[in-house]
């Protein structure tokens, strides 16, 4: 599609509704308007994009989403030209879209592309905030709105250390973690619609799982889960039930850990 017929993106209109751990949300708010990238850090399902979405929604921009993968190509973030029956004509990729309309780009999971391809984003995390687009000739100032937000999941494969130095030193880094417990209780609550004791119960289930962490236990429940198992026990599944299948079975499949998470469900919740 011709990018000139291609659709602005959108601010979200109503509000993702986030609740802060502490005073990441004027971190943030100072990093956009002093025009720092930004890198979030943290287990997966605490809390990042959820950020990022409440971020973009509550400092008006847009925002792109861009998955990375060990087979994204550089092309995939700037554009290519598209062969067309009259001639080719330029399409414009996501990151370069972020750069025009002064949106708020999110690299999810950066460790996971290659280095060549997060080379591209040097210019624009420095002084310059240029986009150098080197098919077309073109050397795109960032608008002003233009903020770089990237995510990395300590606990994958993949480390922090992967990523050049030159790479690592242009983001102020933003250590996100499960939330409190109280916290974390408000958001089950919020996201699922249980009541207070059950929230309250499946964050001390989760408490007590996350305990295990390397104790054979090679990943913990994240709030994700525990908001799934919620939702399903609001849907009339019991929550004993709802909570095998939604936190014990997504996370092991040794049968004696998997009983072992069985009993703390079935003590948590006689
Ligand atoms: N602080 C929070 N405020 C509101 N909702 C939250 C918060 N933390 C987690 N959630 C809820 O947990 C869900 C999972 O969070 P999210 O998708 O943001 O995790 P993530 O850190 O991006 O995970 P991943 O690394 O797997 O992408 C959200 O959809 C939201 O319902
Ligand atoms: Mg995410």
């Amino acid at each position: 599609m011709n990018p000139d017929l291609r659709p602005l993106a959108e601010a979200s209109a109503s509000e993702p509704w986030y609740q802060p751990a502490g005073n990441e949300v004027e971190l943030f708010e100072q990093c956009h308007a002093h025009q720092l990238a930004v890198m979030l850090k943290g287990p997966t399902g605490c809390g990042k994009t959820r950020f990022v979405e409440h971020m973009a929604w509550r400092l008006g921009r847009p925002l792109i989403t861009i998955a990375c993968h060990d087979d994204l190509a550089a092309s995939d973030l700037i554009g290519r030209y598209l062969i067309q029956h009259d001639g080719t004509v330029w399409q414009d990729g996501p990151l370069t879209r972020a750069v025009r309309q002064g949106a708020i780009c999110y690299l999810d999971e950066v460790v996971e592309a290659r280095q060549d391809t997060v080379v591209v984003l040097h210019a624009l995390t420095d002084h310059r905030r240029i986009l150098p687009i080197d098919k077309t000739g073109e050397n795109l100032q960032a608008a002003p709105g233009f903020q770089l937000v990237v995510s990395y999941n300590p606990g994958y494969q993949r480390m922090l250390k992967d990523l050049k130095p030159s790479t690592r030193q242009r983001f102020v880094a933003m250590d996100l973690d499960f939330p409190a417990a109280e916290h974390e209780a408000n958001i089950v609550r919020h996201e699922s619609g249980v009541d207070h004791a059950t929230a309250t119960g499946l964050v001390s289930l989760a408490l007590r799982i996350r305990q295990l962490k390397d104790r054979g236990l090679s990943e913990v429940p994240s709030t994700r889960l525990l908001i799934a198992a919620a939702t399903l026990s609001t849907c009339g599944i019991g929550l004993r039930e709802a909570c095998y299948a939604a936190i014990v079975s997504p996370l092991s499949d040794e049968p004696s850990m998997i009983d072992a998470l069985r009993d703390l469900v079935d003590g948590t919740f006689i």
